[in-house]
């Protein structure tokens, strides 16, 4: 494959390179063939600087024009052998990227053994296993980390994962299907359907839910509304649904905050939380599978170790 855009630059090029080459073969054979005969005295050339300082026209040193020959020749031996000459491919037909599969294939025929050993293993025994845990780290911090953290603790909007506390679920089997197919948390926004006060009202019974400080009067006509609009995803008594992913509201665990401003906000505007599925995190990456087995692990064994 060529980067040039127009059939007239590779030629360009390898005429100025070729050009180069020979020509500076030229000047040095110009410039070396002469020997003194014996008996001849080296030339005084016609300046003498401070003072004494002369400029004799000796030939070079061999082992200096030794190396200069020398860098002709590997000039020559690598445009043969590698791109560099315009279009020529180098006899090697070496290219970046053939160079980068066959390190890819290098590192997949390595750990093909590794990964097959895990894949054999259920979800709980990879995730006991020490090996495997610092294996399913590394792979975090590359695919998961920007945004569940380094730590794996989430931040405003992304899950915590190392708490007891799961939107979707914390057994193996719902952590792979997280991570397979993605999840999208829909919370509606129920702000015009509920106007300013009743919004206010719902966020006060929300408060009162996990007994944060609330207005008892707010959260007592909130409690009807909640029944009405929000029981159906976060369940009668607000402990939330795993399927829909509707988070427990009555425990101390904030995806998007617990103050009656953030609540509020939350009902009125709704939320859409997304986790990417593989295909999109992992992409065509190699191993991809084993990769998913070992994440899903490590992920398991988070919450498992306090
Ligand atoms: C682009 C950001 C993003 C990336 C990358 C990402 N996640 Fe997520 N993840 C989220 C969001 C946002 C949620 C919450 C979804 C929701 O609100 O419904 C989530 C949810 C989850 C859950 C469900 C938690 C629960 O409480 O049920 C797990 C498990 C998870 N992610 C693991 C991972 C792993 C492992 C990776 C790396 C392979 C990863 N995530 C990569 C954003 C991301
Ligand atoms: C269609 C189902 C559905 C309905 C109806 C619904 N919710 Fe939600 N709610 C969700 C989902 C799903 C999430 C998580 C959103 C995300 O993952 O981004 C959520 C998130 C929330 C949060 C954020 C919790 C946190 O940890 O930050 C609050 C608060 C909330 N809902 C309150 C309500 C209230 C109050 C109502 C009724 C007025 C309501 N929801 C109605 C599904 C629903």
């Amino acid at each position: 494959m060529s980067d040039f855009t127009h059939g007239f630059w590779p030629i360009y090029i390898s005429v100025i390179t070729v050009a180069s080459i020979v020509g500076t073969w030229v000047f040095l054979r110009s410039q070396t063939t002469r020997k003194l005969a014996p008996g001849e005295k080296p030339e005084l050339m016609e300046h003498t600087w401070d003072g004494d300082l002369r400029d004799l026209n000796n030939p070079l040193p061999r082992w200096w024009l030794g190396l200069f020959y020398g860098t002709l020749v590997f000039a020559v031996a690598y445009l043969l052998l590698w791109p560099g000459l315009g279009n020529f491919a180098g006899v090697l037909g070496w290219t970046s990227s053939n160079a980068y599969e066959a390190e890819v294939k290098a590192a997949e025929a390595k750990f093909q053994p590794v990964y097959a050993g895990f894949m054999k293993q259920d979800i709980a025994s990879v995730a006991a296993d020490p090996e495997a845990r610092a294996i399913g780290r590394n792979l975090f911090l590359t695919y998961c980390s920007q945004c569940h953290g380094s730590d794996a603790t989430g931040a405003r909007g992304f899950p915590n994962l190392t708490d007891h506390d799961w939107l979707y679920g914390g057994d193996p089997d719902t952590i792979v299907a997280t991570l397979t197919g993605g999840r999208s948390g829909i919370m509606p926004a129920l702000g015009e359907a509920l106007g300013p006060q009743g919004t206010k009202e719902v966020a006060n019974h929300v408060l009162s839910l996990s007994g944060r400080k609330h207005d008892a009067a707010l959260a007592a006509a909130g409690k009807v509304k909640f029944a009405e609009n929000c029981a159906a995803c976060h369940m009668p008594d607000g402990t939330g649904m795993q399927a829909l992913g509707a988070p427990n509201l009555t425990d101390k665990v904030w995806l998007y905050g617990g103050s009656e401003a953030t609540i509020i906000e939350t009902v009125t505007k709704g939320r859409n939380g997304v986790m990417p599925a593989m295909t999109q995190t992992l992409g065509t990456t190699s191993n991809k599978e084993a990769k998913l087995h070992l994440l899903a692990a490590y992920v398991y064994g988070l919450s498992q170790k306090q």
